[in-house]
């Protein structure tokens, strides 16, 4: 292992997939600490786990074929058992912040389908109020501007994300936009504000969809739950 970070997110990841059995649907998420997760679902499936896989990003789909893990379209299934993906921020309320890699709504999509929603983390992701990493904001680029403005009013600094330069765009070719509103102190109420913006396609706060936090711990090599 690298870091200490990168061991937190393996040990995470290798508790999460415990609760991956045979002939579940399996969510599969985005991110440097899915990244574990998914590997192992991976060797799993090498050894005769059978599964069928839905992936929230173009990135983890091709990571997940590279592994010969089955994959199913979302819209072929009417709910997921289970699904293991990582976070920006989480609060031990269960609520999160993501979308750091970009992959928020096709992420939110799958956990809402999803009857066991987990997520791993290493230790640098909890926080007492979320709002220390921007929160993501997906929009439709036509609106980006309008939407700047309406953050502005709702006490929200945004930037749009980059990609070198031309703007970053998601896999369903909207615009993000990072979002610093400080200490979020009722997420549920901007979540309502946000999804009220015309040309807001979905934002980052995870409220109600987590069921289970994984937390690695690498001074003594295991893991937290939070549930
Ligand atoms: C992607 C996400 C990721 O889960 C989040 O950014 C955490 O990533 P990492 O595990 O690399 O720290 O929400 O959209």
């Amino acid at each position: 292992m690298s870091t200490d970070r990168d061991h937190e997110k393996y040990l995470a990841a290798k508790e999460a997939v415990k609760y991956v059995s045979n002939n579940q649907v399996v969510g599969l998420g985005t991110g440097s600490t899915a990244f574990f997760a998914i590997q192992e679902i991976g060797r799993l499936v090498s050894e005769g786990l059978s599964v069928r896989c839905v992936p929230t990003s173009n990135r983890t789909k091709e990571l997940a074929e590279s592994l010969h893990i089955p994959l199913v379209d979302i819209n072929e299934v009417e709910s997921i058992d289970v699904t293991i993906d990582g976070a920006d921020e989480f609060t031990t309320q269960l609520r999160l912040i993501k979308g750091g890699g970009g992959a928020l709504l096709r992420e939110k999509i799958v956990a809402s389908l999803t009857r066991r929603q987990i997520i791993i983390v290493d230790s640098t992701k909890k926080v007492d109020v979320l709002g220390r990493f921007p929160l993501p904001v997906e929009v439709v680029p036509f609106a980006s501007q309008y939407v700047l403005r309406q953050l502005k009013q709702k006490n929200g600094v945004g930037k749009i994300r980059m990609a070198d330069t031309q703007p970053y765009l998601t896999d369903q070719g909207n615009q993000i936009i990072d979002t610093d509103f400080g200490q979020i102190a009722d997420p549920v109420k901007l979540s309502i504000a946000l999804k009220s913006i015309e040309g807001v396609v979905g934002h980052g706060l995870f409220i109600n969809l987590a069921h289970k936090v994984i937390m690695g711990v690498a001074a003594s090599g295991s893991t937290i739950t939070y549930e």
